[in-house]
This record gives structure tokens, C-alpha cells and sequence, in this order.
């Protein structure tokens, strides 16, 4: 069964004095558990709008979202969100904003410190953890990002382009860390990026949005045998330039390919 279930979502921005703004029309997507779903799209077709339903942090105007059957009705503790700047808070250390979430769930102290040791060390934080968010650099601070989302153990995690704003070299890094904790925790994710090596580099599956008003315009399944990729495997590079080639031609809706590398 789907962990994940977006089911016929539309959403309509509406703005005082204008036209509504369709964002989203007759989103569905079903997420597997334990599935790495990476969503694609041009800038402005609405990824972050879907993210932000699923995350129930905003409502959408048609359609369901349900998470383990469950409809999406506000934030939850199954669903971690990790956003592209990591919104630490600046006058807390490290490990008191990885805490947090714990802190305000009451959990027992012993085992909150236990859950943000772990995470801090499963991120390479440990070093960091009496440092202040302004005194890392931004690998650091995507790093506490995901680790505070983790510390709450959700099954589902949910990243807005959480690499988006890094260098090159410090992007693959924290990729490839990303692929190794999901390897250890058998998270559900669910990765939106305008950067579709990375979505080929990541995903099991990547889901092409067309343009606003936003549908599921393609989806390329990534079948891989090994545990690990190689970011210049060729068919990798090949479904990546296939995506690009489809979002500039504006490929037919609901098309379906699978690789195998
Ligand atoms: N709060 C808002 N009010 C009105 N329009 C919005 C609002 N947020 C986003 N939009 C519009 O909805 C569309 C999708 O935005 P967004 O989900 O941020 O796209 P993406 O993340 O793919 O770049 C854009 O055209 C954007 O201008
Ligand atoms: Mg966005």
C-alpha cells in the first residue's frame, strides 16, 4: 500500500483584487514505503505548493492528501519537513534547535538526549553541537536541517531543495550522505528540486510537473541493482538529458518509462 497518497490535489492561490492563480490541477501520486521520490518541474509550476499540502502546513483547494490512510489535516510527527534554507533558530546551539521538536513533545530527557546525540552523529554535527547556526557554514547548517527532522523518527520526510543554495562539491557531499541515511533509517522521502541530475543522482522514482497549472506530465522510474550510484553512470545521464529534452518539448501527460542501470 502507498504510504503516501496525493489524490486528485488542485490548488488555487487566491489574491485579493486579482485572478486566482491554479497552481495545482488534478495532482495524484502514490509514494511507496521506504520509496525516494524526487519531483521536477520549472521554476513557479507549484513543487513547493504540493510539498507544503502534503506537509499540511498549507490547504489545498481540491482533492486529498492522505498519509497511511490518513487525511493530511495540519502538521504531524509522521511527516518531516526539511526546507531549502535550513530556518534554524539563531539563539539556540545546535543541539537545542535538533532538540527541539523533542523539547516540545515532552519526551522523556533521557531519551531526547540520547535521539539528538545519535542524529548528530549519524549528520557529522557532533563537533557542533554548542556552536550557534551563524558560526556553521551552510553544509553545516542543512546537515542540523535534516537531522532535526530525523530526531522526531517521522516515516515520511519531506525536502523543499534542501541543496539548492549550496556549492557544487558540498551539494554532491550532502547527497550522497542523504542516500547513505536513508539507507540506514528506510525513510519514505519526498525530494523536490529544479536540479534534475540530482533528482536522477537520488531517486527511485522522478515525477516530471508540467508548467502552471501543474500536472503530472511524466514519470521515470529508476530501477538500480547496486545500493550505490555512480553520478556519471550513462544511463543516468541519459534519463537526465531525456528529462530535460521532455520539459522543453512539453511531453504528453501521464507518460510512464522505466530504466534499469
Ligand atoms: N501565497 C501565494 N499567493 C499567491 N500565489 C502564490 C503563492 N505562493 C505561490 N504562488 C504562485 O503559485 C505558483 C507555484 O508556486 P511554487 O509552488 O512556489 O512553485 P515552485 O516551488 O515550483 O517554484 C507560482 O506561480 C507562484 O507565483
Ligand atoms: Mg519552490
Amino acid at each position: 500500500m502507498a504510504i503516501i497518497e496525493i489524490d486528485h490535489v488542485s490548488k488555487a492561490y487566491e489574491v485579493e483584487g486579482e485572478e486566482s492563480t491554479d497552481a495545482l490541477k488534478n495532482v495524484s501520486i502514490d509514494i511507496k514505503e521506504g520509496e525516494f521520490v524526487c519531483i521536477v518541474g520549472p521554476s513557479g509550476c507549484g513543487k513547493s505548493t504540493l510539498l507544503e499540502i502534503v506537509a499540511g502546513l498549507l490547504n489545498q483547494t481540491g482533492g486529498e492528501v492522505r498519509v497511511d490512510g490518513k487525511p493530511v489535516k495540519g502538521t504531524s510527527r509522521e511527516i518531516g519537513v526539511v526546507f531549502q534554507d535550513a530556518a534554524l533558530y539563531p539563539w539556540r546551539t545546535i543541539r537545542r534547535n535538533i532538540g527541539l521538536g523533542l523539547e516540545l513533545s515532552k519526551a522523556p530527557k533521557e531519551k531526547q538526549k540520547e535521539q539528538v546525540e545519535k542524529y548528530m552523529e549519524l549528520t557529522g554535527l557532533s563537533d557542533f553541537a554548542d556552536k550557534y547556526p551563524s558560526q556553521l557554514s551552510g553544509g553545516m547548517k542543512q546537515r542540523a536541517g535534516i537531522a532535526r527532522a530525523l530526531v522526531m523518527d517521522p516515516r515520511v520526510i519531506l525536502m523543499d531543495e534542501p541543496f539548492s543554495a549550496l556549492d557544487y562539491l558540498t551539494r554532491c557531499k550532502l547527497q550522497e550522505e542523504l542516500m547513505a541515511i536513508r539507507e540506514k533509517e528506510k525513510k519514505t522521502i519526498l525530494f523536490v528540486t529544479h536540479d534534475i541530475n540530482e533528482a536522477v543522482y537520488l531517486a527511485d522514482r522522478v515525477i516530471l510537473l508540467s508548467p502552471r497549472p501543474s500536472v503530472v506530465q511524466k514519470e521515470y522510474v529508476i530501477k538500480n541493482n547496486s545500493a550505490t550510484r555512480d553520478r556519471r553512470d550513462s544511463t543516468l545521464m541519459k534519463i537526465a538529458a531525456e528529462i530535460s529534452a521532455d520539459i522543453s518539448r512539453g511531453a504528453s501527460t501521464d507518460e510512464y518509462i522505466e530504466y534499469i542501470i
